[in-house]
């Protein structure tokens, strides 16, 4: 995970470093660090927590003024080594001559550490990160290797996933950025250089991007720079990208959290990413063009995701098979890359991330490009690694989610996966145009969104009833499974709260014996099919003393006699239905949240983005 942002250029860096900080700090905030090459001297300031108390450091101790050497910074979610002030980057080698910022982990750490303590090279971290700052120091100052040829041999000794900066105060004017399996964005402009783990701290400098392949180096010399292979110093075609993309500055607006903000932002995101992709009786997925005659004829569509963007895929199956009845297997990312998947060059894998750089969802998309499928990404940051590495997609247009609690992503991803189940229904002639106008006629739907966030005072109030509670049960069937699912992640990511999703009849077959009266259980109770059959699970619950919760569509009174407490959402179709009830249960987990005095935006432990297995 960590973020890396670096500069190399005429201006003081310090400013230019905090705030490529604060837009990576999604990326995770145990601890944040800077280095700067200044007079010929390395200095380093580091802090635990977040990045401001590294702005406040730097400010304080008169540094922030001043730097006219290149800067390489950092914040970090730990891997290795607890997140303290000595395990935050950038770390130095033994010397002292060497500073590198990583993000990644170095699968061998212990072999060469070993080794290295044989050269009585003495350890200050706990982190595999020094492991290969000394590794580096240690060829280096041997005499034999400039600074490039010491990065270069370091890193074809470790195995592992990396992208790295680092910067040697022996050659001042040299900075190196090497990758493999994270990903490094390179930013130019005349004689000022930008390095990012992606364009958010860069693309207000310039536009000018070049994104580095894996196992690339950037090696940048007063003005120039070269990019070579990590392998063999010979310079390799720059391809320099334009990249036409505004990141929003942020700004929490009237609310105390991004969560918050974001949550009532969803009836203009779930608009804007459904805005020109649904007219009439017809879906536009221009992203797809190219690719349409053959994702038209799957007969087996994969997806694969991580967290909400898995339950999002969850969702997705569900209307494929119902419009497009086309049979969808959904798998975790993170076993998709390992797992006897049977893809081939038939098949059609979507890969669905907010961040588009999770990187077990890369894995995935790596393993199906080998196998020759098609791959579609759905995706919210252009730019980014998913919408790069797929041969297709359509982005969600939520703009930048900061709370690391998924919400309006995940709105907008099962608003496309249903353009997309629609789209594929239509080209298989498995839907009438009359039904399909219907399904498509969102404006009055959307409009209900309001309702449900003018009951925001009534969720409260459920909500603090329950703060104290110790586990949870969140049950729905049909498209409401994933939907309980995605609720109870929500609450166990911010509130800390222990929560389960289940189909409401899976229930039975085990997590009932851990009902109690002191259980909250909370139903998603749309009028539908399942209806009389979800009553009855209820009132197994009931009969156990357990306490219901229930959000329904339905205005009828046994709902009302069985509820302890009972959320009502204006009637509508069966998907936005799934929409009105999300909404809910995102109120639902933020209100025990701030009840419990938590942030919200950044709950320990997580980071917006998972950049590593
Ligand atoms: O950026 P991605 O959608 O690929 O992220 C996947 C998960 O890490 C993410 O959804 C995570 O579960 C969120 N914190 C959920 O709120």
């Amino acid at each position: 995970m960590c973020g890396i942002v670096a500069y190399k250029g005429p201006k003081n860096c310090y400013p230019i470093l905090i705030d490529g900080l604060h837009r990576l700090e999604y990326r995770g905030y145990d601890s944040a660090g800077v280095a700067c090459l200044n007079d010929g001297k390395i200095s380093i300031t580091k802090r635990r927590g977040k990045v401001i108390q590294l702005e406040q450091g730097l400010k304080t101790d008169g540094k922030f003024q001043n730097c006219d050497g290149p800067g390489i910074a950092h914040t970090r979610w730990a891997t290795h080594g607890k997140p303290n002030q000595i395990n935050a980057h950038p770390h130095k080698d033994q010397s002292g001559n060497i500073v590198l910022v990583h993000n990644g982990i170095i699968e061998n750490y212990n072999p060469i550490k070993k080794f290295l303590k044989s050269k009585k090279i003495k350890f200050k971290s706990e982190t595999d990160t020094e492991v290969l700052v000394q590794l580096i120091g240690y060829f280096f100052n041997k005499g034999k290797l400039n600074f490039e040829q010491s990065v270069r041999a370091a890193l074809q000794r470790v195995d592992g996933a990396y992208a790295i900066v680092v910067l040697n105060k022996k050659e001042p004017d040299v900075m190196i950025a090497a990758r493999k399996g994270s990903p490094l964005v390179l930013g130019v402009k005349d004689n000022e250089f930008f390095v990012g783990s992606d364009i958010s701290p860069i693309i207000k400098h310039t536009q000018q991007i070049v994104y580095l392949e894996d196992s690339q180096m950037a090696i940048i010399k007063d003005d120039e720079y070269k990019i070579t292979s990590i392998d063999k110093d010979v310079s390799l075609p720059k391809k320099v990208e334009k990249i036409d993309f505004k990141i929003d500055d942020y700004d929490k607006g009237k609310f105390k959290y991004f969560m918050h903000k974001e949550i009532h932002e969803q009836i203009d995101t779930i608009s804007n990413t459904i805005t020109g992709r649904a007219k009439k009786d017809r879906v536009y997925l221009n992203g797809l063009l190219e690719y349409w005659a053959q994702i038209k004829e799957a007969d087996k569509i994969f997806i694969t995701a991580c967290g909400t963007s898995w339950h999002a895929g969850l969702i997705g199956k569900n209307l494929i098979e119902r419009f497009a009845k086309i049979p969808v297997h959904v798998e975790y990312a993170s076993e998709f890359r390992y797992n006897k998947t049977l893809i081939d060059n038939n098949s059609v894998v979507i890969a669905i991330s907010q961040s588009g750089e999770t990187a077990d969802t890369l894995a995935a998309i790596k393993k199906a490009n080998e196998h020759g499928a098609i791959t579609v990404g759905i995706c919210n940051v252009p730019g980014s690694s998913v919408s790069r590495e797929t041969n297709c997609g359509i982005f969600t247009r939520c703009g930048h989610e900061v709370g690391v609690a998924s919400t309006k992503a995940f709105t907008a991803q099962i608003s496309i996966l249903y353009l997309l189940a629609l789209k594929l229904a239509a080209s298989n002639d498995a839907i009438s145009k009359a039904s399909l106008r219907s399904h498509l006629d969102f404006s009055e739907n959307i409009k209900k969104i309001k309702n449900v966030l003018k009951k925001e005072n009534e969720i409260k109030k459920i909500a603090l009833k329950y703060k104290n509670a110790n586990d949870f049960l969140y049950l729905g069937r049909g498209l409401n499974f994933p939907i309980a699912l995605e609720g109870a992640l929500k609450l166990k990511e911010i509130s800390y709260i222990h929560a389960e999703g289940y189909p409401a009849a899976e229930m039975k077959h085990g997590p009932i014996a851990l009902v109690d009266k002191n259980m909250p259980n909370v139903f998603i109770v749309p009028k539908d099919k399942t209806y009389d059959k979800i009553i009855s699970n209820i009132e197994e619950i009931k009969s156990r003393k357990g306490k219901i919760i229930i959000i329904t569509d339905s205005k009828d009174k046994i709902l009302r006699d069985l509820a302890n407490d009972l959320i009502l959402v204006p009637k509508t179709n069966h998907f936005m239905f799934c929409h009105l009830a999300t909404i809910v249960l995102q109120l639902f987990a933020y209100y025990i949240a701030v009840g419990k005095n938590l942030n919200v935006d950044q709950p320990r432990n997580l980071a917006k983005s998972v950049t590593v297995e």
